[in-house]
């Protein structure tokens, strides 16, 4: 039903989930997973703060994903993870064209501290510009 999935990871706990009911389609519709990791590159400036900061975020970024691909290998899932630098919405829906994704599946929150809307604005982003079908895992 599906073949390639996309999981947007953002190292959130709905992200977690997200990434869990990915691994239980794939294993029941014999799918390879498509994992992104976008690091925002929404900090101005080039200053040795900025960098640090952008060099922590990829490190965390690439923890999360390995144990992703650990999960992973652990249920005979085909994977590949990859870790961006951009505007996250706008790379997870590019990625899921230019790698015919047939599904997105990813969290209705991120790690945003502002928790009184439903769904996060990536996630509304992704759902409104999406050329498959989104899957937004609570
Ligand atoms: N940088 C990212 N890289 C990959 N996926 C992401 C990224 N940011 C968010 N996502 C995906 O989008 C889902 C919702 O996160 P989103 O960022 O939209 O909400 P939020 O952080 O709660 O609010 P906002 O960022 O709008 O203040 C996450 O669970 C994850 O699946
Ligand atoms: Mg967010």
């Amino acid at each position: 039903m599906f073949s390639k999935i996309l999981v947007a990871i953002d190292g959130s706990r709905a992200a977690k989930r997200a990434f869990a009911r990915a691994i239980y389609l794939a294993s029941k519709c014999d799918s390879r997973l498509e994992l992104v990791h976008v690091v925002p590159c929404e900090f101005g400036g080039d200053s040795a703060n900025t960098f640090d900061l952008v060099e922590g975020l990829k490190a965390k970024a690439k923890e999360t994903l390995e144990q992703c691909e650990r999960i992973a290998a652990k249920n005979n899932i085909p994977i590949r993870a990859l870790s961006e630098l951009g505007d996250p919405a706008k790379i997870i829906i590019e990625h899921a064209i230019s790698n015919d994704c047939d599904l997105i599946v990813m969290g209705s929150r991120g790690r945003s501290a502002f928790k009184e809307l439903l769904l996060g604005s990536v996630t509304l982003k992704v759902a409104h510009h999406a050329k498959c079908p989104v899957m937004v895992v609570r």
